[in-house]
């Protein structure tokens, strides 16, 4: 038996017994005569000590150990003389007998420790050293208890778990796909799935009626902290449902994760908002709720003072930002550079200070008097002390910049609490989505996304604007201000189908070539149904109140969508392109 205990178990009740504890050499240390161990397992770490009149041998190899040596060792627990009562096993140490080395460490490049002193691309490099760290084993613990709670959720719902291909052809989602070639096809390559969309529709028609899957997603897309190349999904399709059925089931779900992982109760039902609203309200589809600040249109306000800017503008809108009053010239001429960088992309930024003393000043006061703007600082809720910070441009556009402003400043005014959780749906999101740039509509979430039975009337009309304002029964799930999850009700029917894809432009050759396959299937009786998917990393990250979902990933990639630690992606060898089809662009 290589261990009697775990490193993380043992505590005062145990004192006197012997025991033999195995793991990784953390820290040693000498302190008059004496020889301190820190041993580290998955469960915690133990001191280990060897007394200053042990055994020559014991005091000899105890003090060759080097960190991250692998032991096995023998001893008594004993109560510490200087407790430390912040771990869990700080009443206690173990008076070593033996030390049995079962494998030696060269020096690890960095301190593997709660806190690191290895800079992150040496830390990616040595991921499975970096693993050994206590916040990766929690965040990856979290995660694992997270799956286990998804999946008795979904069991005990009657929800089968089926896997489904992945060499398939490209799929709905609209990122970009990861290809492969296929060597028995020549000059043929099969997609990875962005999602399992066209499968767990086509497990509906075979009569599965409730599908989940926790499974691998693979887009090629811009990464951000959020997204990752390769990516996990809690997929799940359901049929003879509506919209209401799909969220109670989810919304059941996650009320179990956060109860059963964090201990923490969601409100039942969970607070929903139309999407209209949340841009109108939030400039954004994924409101984050734990703050108020919220957008206030102020356009028929500021209007015709003779401000060119406000005057030729379609929307002006304002946030109050509570206390900020007393921003310097500096800082708002700092936080005008930043709403004019690209991510945000705003031309200019109007403030109005509520100052405490009653006195109002603003950037524009030449075209506005003082009553105008209080009028305007009282629409947008402030009051002395206060900020109010003003932006204008195209509807959409300007209430996206203050949708982003507001987020920055609810950062700054540490609004933002990760362990504060403010869930909610949004629902009722447009069907489609106009592109000006490319002159033709998109789908918000995917072709296979059913209009809303009471616009369907819009849906067959061939004018822009009906079209605009055909809803979906779609929804997403949205925490903290992060998009966690999305489904729709689907298209069952193959005429309906048809049309979406006559609208989205795609020509009937091409919408045969890319989904004949499931516009078939949906001639032989396709039930109603619908579904949804939650990006299972970022329920992690979220739920262990980090914004990135890196680390709550065994084996992520790097911003440039790299692994460095295997060094991937690489290149083939000739005989490899060959076999392949494949001629390379590349020589070196
Ligand atoms: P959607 O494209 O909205 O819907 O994806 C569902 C959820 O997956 C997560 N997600 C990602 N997570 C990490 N990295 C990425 N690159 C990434 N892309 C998406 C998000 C998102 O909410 N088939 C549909 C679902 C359905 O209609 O049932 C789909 O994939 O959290």
């Amino acid at each position: 038996m290589y261990r009697t205990n775990t490193c993380g178990e043992l505590r005062l009740a145990d004192k006197g017994r012997k025991v033999t504890l195995a793991g990784w050499v953390q820290k040693s240390r000498k302190l008059g005569g004496m020889t301190f161990i820190d041993l580290r397992d998955r469960y915690g770490i133990t001191q280990l000590v060897v007394e200053s009149d042990a055994a020559p041998e014991l005091v000899q190899a105890a003090s060759s150990l080097g960190r991250e040596y692998v032991i096995q060792a023998r001893g008594e627990v004993v109560e510490r003389s200087s407790k430390n009562m912040k771990m869990p096993t700080g009443e206690i140490e173990i008076r070593l007998e033996s030390i049995n080395v079962l494998n030696k460490s060269v020096t690890p490049p960095f301190t593997i420790e709660e806190e690191s002193d290895g800079g992150e691309d040496l830390r990616a490099r040595y991921r499975y050293l970096d693993l050994r760290r206590p916040p990766l084993q929690r965040a990856l613990a979290l995660r694992h208890r997270l799956a286990q709670e998804v999946r008795s959720y979904l069991d005990g719902q009657g929800f089968m778990e089926i896997e489904t291909p992945y060499l398939i052809k490209s799929t709905p989602e609209g990122a970009r796909d990861f290809v492969v070639p296929s060597r028995m096809n020549p000059g043929t390559f099969y997609a990875l799935p962005q999602s399992p969309q066209t499968f767990k529709q086509l497990l509906m028609v075979a009569g599965y009626d409730r599908y989940f899957q926790i499974v691998r997603c693979f887009r090629d897309e811009d990464l951000r902290a959020d997204r990752q190349p390769e990516f996990t999904q809690i997929d799940c399709e359901m049929s003879f449902v509506e919209q209401e059925d799909v969220l109670n089931v989810f919304e059941g779900m996650m009320r179990q994760m956060f109860h059963n992982a964090l201990g923490v109760d969601i409100p039942d039902p969970l607070p929903r908002m139309k999407w209209y609203d949340a841009m109108d309200r939030y400039g954004s589809d994924k409101p984050d709720v734990r703050f108020g600040m919220e957008i206030t249109e102020i356009t028929d306000l500021v209007k015709g003072h003779g401000f060119g800017v406000f005057d030729e503008a379609r929307y002006v809108g304002a946030i109050a930002v509570e206390g900020c009053a007393g921003y310097t010239r500096k800082q708002l001429d700092e936080l005008t550079e930043w709403v004019k960088r690209p991510q945000v992309g705003a031309k200019g930024l109007v403030y109005i200070r509520l100052n405490s003393d009653g006195s109002v000043k603003s950037s524009v006061d030449k075209f506005y008097s003082a009553e105008t703007l209080r009028e305007v600082a009282s629409r947008c809720g402030a009051h002395d002390g206060d900020l109010v910070l003003v932006l204008c441009g195209e509807k959409r556009k300007a209430q996206t910049m203050l949708g982003v402003l507001r987020i920055e400043m609810g950062n700054r005014l540490g609004l933002r609490d990760p362990h504060v959780f403010a869930p909610l749906w949004v629902v009722d999101f447009p069907l489609l989505e106009w592109s000006e740039e490319d002159g033709r509509f998109y789908a918000m979430h995917h072709p296979f996304t059913a209009p809303k039975p009471e616009h369907e009337q819009w849906f067959y009309s061939d004018r822009k604007e009906d079209l605009e304002r055909v809803c979906a029964n779609a929804y997403d799930f949205v925490l903290n201000g992060t998009e966690l999850g999305g489904g729709s009700i689907r298209i069952h029917d193959a005429q309906m189908q048809s049309r979406m894809f006559e609208v989205l432009g795609i020509s009937k050759e091409d919408a045969e070539y890319k989904f004949g396959f499931i516009i078939n299937a949906f001639k032989y009786g396709a039930p109603p149904h619908g579904g949804l998917a939650f990006g299972f990393d970022r329920v992690c990250a979220l739920f262990g109140g980090q914004e990135t979902i890196r680390d709550y990933i065994a084996f992520p990639k790097n911003n440039q969508g790299r692994d460095v630690m295997i060094d991937s992606p690489s290149r083939i060898d000739d005989t490899q392109m060959k076999e392949l089809w494949l001629e390379s662009t590349f020589r070196q």
